[in-house]
């Protein structure tokens, strides 16, 4: 069967009580061991993807990565109204190409953004991005078979609600912040109202960090709709990433 959508990983780094930031937006969560998995994984994949909030709040530029299989990678980000600007790190400072997903048809917030050196593609209309559609594009138009979601929650839920994941990794630690945004978060407080009614999950890896204080763990989603382009990249990295840090390895900026 023909591949419709990559291979879908979501990473993230929570709280015990499955927070990615704080009230305040506060989400510094990572020790280095953690962040070092992460930027091996960007290196395994073809693209990372986060939501708009997720940029807007944390002005990161997903450029580093760490033993790259390919030199070839791409920064895309879920943006259905077109709230990114040219001020943002993300196409102030040189990096590989940045594909901006929306369902705005606003011409003159998208003329801002290519200025600014990013490919708008509408994959929606209404300010929603078909999630379906955009993966679909990502795979047949730019050849990401591999791809990384970094979240935030609601990416994320939308993701999963569409039966998009292939597999949630989260890294837990020993924080709690009783409020803030949620792993997976549906803006509209609804969610999956029972537990059959979520995607089912299969642990296929759980370690101890070697900070020795946070946990990784890693779910197969079951059932996931579509058929992905690619295999799976190794679970855990836990070994990999204590490697990388007690050798020092440099990221790929
Ligand atoms: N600890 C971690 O691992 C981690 C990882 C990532 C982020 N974070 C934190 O999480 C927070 C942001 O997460 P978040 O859940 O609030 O936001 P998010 O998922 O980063 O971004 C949500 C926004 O993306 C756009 N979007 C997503 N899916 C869409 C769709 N299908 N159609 C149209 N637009 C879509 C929407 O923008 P519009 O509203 O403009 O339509 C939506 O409001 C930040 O504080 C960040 O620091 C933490």
């Amino acid at each position: 069967m023909a591949a419709t959508r990559p291979y879908v990983v979501v990473f993230s780094t929570t709280t015990v009580d499955g927070r990615i930031a704080s009230s305040t937006g506060f989400s510094m969560l990572s020790c280095r061991y953690d962040k070092a998995r992460l930027l091996l994984l960007r290196g395994l994949v073809d693209a990372v993807m986060v939501g708009a909030s997720t940029v807007l709040i944390d002005d990161s530029t997903l450029r580093k990565r760490l033993a790259p299989r390919r030199s070839r990678y791409l920064r895309v980000v879920v943006d259905g109204r077109l709230r990114l600007h040219p001020g943002l790190r993300l196409f102030r400072e040189p990096g590989p190409p940045v594909i901006v997903l929306t369902g705005s048809e606003d011409s003159r917030k998208r003329r801002l953004l290519e200025e600014a050196g990013a490919e708008v593609v509408v994959a929606g209309s209404g300010g929603r991005v078909d999630l379906a559609k955009a993966l679909r594009l990502l795979l047949e138009d730019y050849g990401v078979r591999r791809l990384l979601v970094e979240g935030g929650g609601v990416t994320t839920y939308g993701l999963l609600r569409g039966g998009l994941v292939d597999e949630l990794r989260v890294t837990v630690t020993p924080y709690v912040f009783g409020a803030g945004r949620s792993v997976v978060d549906d803006p509209g407080g609804v969610g999956f109202l029972t537990a059959p009614e979520g995607p089912g999950l299969e642990p296929i890896c759980v370690e101890m960090c070697p900070c020795g204080r946070c946990v990784h763990m890693a779910y197969r989603v079951l059932a996931a709709a579509g058929v992905a382009a690619d295999t799976p990249p190794p679970v855990c990295l836990s070994r990999e990433a204590r490697r990388a840090v007690d050798e020092g390895w440099e990221p790929v900026r």
